[in-house]
C-alpha cells in the first residue's frame, strides 16, 4: 500500500478531533481515513504570521504526521475569506447574488496555492499517492506538476459543482478547469455534480469526454472523473454514541423536553444550510397546527462559521431575528418552542442529542453531501428510531431516499413533513430507518476512501479504472 499525502485547507489537529461535528464534515472524515492508511496530512494551521516563511509545524501521532504552515493576513483575506469563501463557495452553492469577483482574490488564491505547493513538496516521496481536497486548492495539482512532480494526484470536491450556465459567470473559468485536468483522478459527491463538470469540459473546453467511463482527454492528457459519495466513520460514531458523554447529553434533552417531542437541526451557520427558510417553515407549521406549539420543541445548534465575511454576519442576524420573533409570539412562561444555540458540541454529545430527538431536520438549499443527515441516522435507537426530514437538494438525498424528502424553499412542504413525522407509526419509522441505516453503515467513510484510493492506485499501475 502506497503512503498517502492528504492536502486540505483545514487540518484537524488531534486535540480538535472530538469537535468534528462542529467543524463541518471534511476534517472529521479525513481523520478517519488517515487512521486507517497512515501518511501525511498537510494544510493551513489556521494561524497568521507577518511574513510567510513556509516553515512547517509537524506533529506525529500513531502513523499520522500532521504538517501545517501559517499564512499572512493578506493571504487569509484574499484566499480564504476572499476567493474560496466569497467567490467559489457562493457560486458553487448557486448563490451568484452573493458571489464577489475581485481580481485580488484570484491572485491571492493562486499565490496561496503556490505557497502550499512550495511547502508540501519536500515532504513528498516519489511513490506517494497525493490526494488534494476541496475548493480551496483546485489549482494545487497543476502547481505540483509545474515543480516536476510525477506522482499520481487525485482531487476530491466536497461541495457541489454548479451547472455550466452558472459556472461560466466566473471570470477565468477556463483557467480554473484547465488546472483540474492536471490531476489523474477527480472525485465528486454525486452524479449530478459530475455530469455538470463533464458537460462543461465537453461544451466549453472542447475536451473529448467519455460519459460512461468519465474519461476526459484534453491537450494529450487523460483525467478520470467519477462520483464517490462520502460517508461517515460509522463504527466510530456508534462507539461515541455509547459513551458516557453521549448518555449525559441524551439525558439533558430528555429531561428538559419532558412530555414534548424534540426536533433537532445541526448546521454550521451558513446561508447554504437554509436556516431562515427552515425557521419560516417551523413558524408556518405552528400557524397551521397551533395546538402543536406546546408539543414540539425545536433545537437548532448552529456554531458560527467564517465570521469575518459579511454574508455570514447577515445570516446570523437574520436567524436571530426570525427565531426571536417566533419565540416572542409563541412562548409561554414555562415553554419556548425554539432553542437556538450558537455553539458547537463534540461528536459524542451530538450523538446523544440526535438519539433524544425524534425528528432530524436537515434542509440545506444546496449541499455537496451533508454528513449530519447520516450521523442522525446512525445515532438512532433501533427500537424507537426518529424520522429524518431531508432536503432533496443535499447530495445525501441520493442515498437516503427513505427519509422524508422535502423542497426546503417550500414552507408548506416542510411543515407537512413535520406533521407526517410527528404522527408516523413506530412500524413505518422502523421500516424507513432500517433502510437508511443500512445505507449509512455500508456506504461509510472507509468504503469511500477505498474506492477513491483504489482507483488512484489502479491509475498508478498505468491502467485507467474500468
Ligand atoms: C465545508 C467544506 C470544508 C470546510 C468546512 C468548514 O464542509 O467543504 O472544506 O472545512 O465546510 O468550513 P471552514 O471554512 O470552517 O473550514
Amino acid at each position: 500500500m502506497s503512503r498517502l499525502v492528504l492536502i486540505s485547507n483545514r487540518v484537524a489537529v488531534p486535540k480538535a478531533r472530538g469537535a468534528a461535528g462542529a467543524q463541518g464534515g471534511l476534517a472529521g472524515a479525513l481523520n478517519a481515513m488517515l487512521k486507517k492508511h497512515g501518511g501525511i496530512w498537510f494544510g493551513w494551521s489556521g494561524a497568521e504570521t507577518d511574513a510567510f516563511t513556509g516553515a512547517l509545524a509537524v506533529t506525529r501521532t500513531d502513523d499520522v504526521t500532521i504538517a501545517t504552515i501559517d499564512l499572512e493576513p493578506q493571504d487569509v483575506e484574499e484566499y480564504y475569506n476572499g476567493y474560496a469563501n466569497s467567490t467559489l463557495w457562493p457560486l458553487f452553492h448557486y448563490r451568484i447574488d452573493l458571489a464577489q469577483f475581485h481580481n485580488e482574490f484570484g491572485l491571492g488564491y493562486e499565490r496561496v496555492n503556490e505557497r502550499f505547493a512550495q511547502s508540501v513538496a519536500p515532504l513528498i516521496e516519489s511513490d506517494d499517492l497525493i490526494w488534494v481536497h476541496d475548493y480551496h486548492l483546485i489549482p494545487l495539482g497543476e502547481r505540483l506538476r509545474s515543480r516536476g512532480m510525477k506522482n499520481r494526484i487525485g482531487f476530491f470536491l466536497h461541495i457541489p459543482w454548479p451547472p455550466t450556465r452558472l459556472f461560466v459567470s466566473l471570470p477565468f473559468h477556463e483557467r480554473l478547469v484547465q488546472t483540474m485536468l492536471h490531476y489523474d483522478l477527480l472525485g465528486f459527491q454525486t452524479d449530478e455534480w459530475l455530469d455538470s463538470f463533464l458537460n462543461y469540459c465537453a461544451r466549453e473546453l472542447g475536451a473529448a469526454v467519455d460519459y460512461d467511463t468519465g474519461r476526459i482527454t484534453h491537450n494529450g492528457h487523460t483525467t478520470v472523473a467519477r462520483a464517490y459519495p462520502i460517508g461517515i466513520d460509522y463504527n466510530h460514531l456508534v462507539a461515541q454514541s455509547l459513551s458516557e458523554q453521549a448518555k449525559a447529553a441524551h439525558f439533558r434533552i430528555v429531561e428538559s423536553t419532558r412530555h414534548r417531542t424534540a426536533m433537532i437541526g445541526v448546521d454550521r451557520l451558513d446561508y447554504s444550510k437554509g436556516l431562515p427558510e427552515r425557521i419560516d417553515a417551523i413558524g408556518h407549521f405552528f400557524d397551521l397546527y397551533p395546538e402543536k406549539a406546546r408539543e414540539l420543541v425545536y433545537i437548532q445548534i448552529a456554531p458560527p462559521s467564517r465570521e469575518d465575511i459579511h454574508s455570514y454576519q447577515k445570516i446570523r442576524e437574520l436567524l436571530e431575528q426570525k427565531a426571536g420573533q417566533i419565540n416572542g409570539a409563541r412562548s409561554e412562561v414555562d415553554m419556548v418552542p425554539i432553542r437556538y444555540v450558537n455553539r458547537g458540541y463534540t461528536l459524542a454529545e451530538l450523538t446523544g442529542f440526535y438519539r433524544a430527538c425524534k425528528i432530524g431536520l436537515v434542509t440545506p438549499l444546496r449541499d455537496g453531501m451533508n454528513l449530519v443527515a447520516k450521523e442522525y441516522v446512525a445515532a438512532q435507537d433501533p427500537d424507537d428510531p426518529g424520522v429524518l426530514i431531508l432536503s432533496r437538494f443535499a447530495g445525501a438525498a441520493v442515498q437516503l431516499q427513505d427519509a422524508l424528502l422535502v423542497n426546503p424553499y417550500s414552507v408548506d412542504d416542510v411543515a407537512h413533513a413535520i406533521h407526517v413525522a410527528l404522527n408516523m407509526p413506530l412500524e413505518e419509522r422502523k421500516m424507513r430507518w432500517e433502510k437508511l441505516s443500512r445505507s449509512v453503515r455500508e456506504d461509510n467513510i472507509l468504503r469511500w476512501t477505498d474506492r477513491f484510493v483504489g482507483d488512484l492506485e489502479t491509475i498508478a499501475q498505468g491502467v485507467l479504472p474500468a
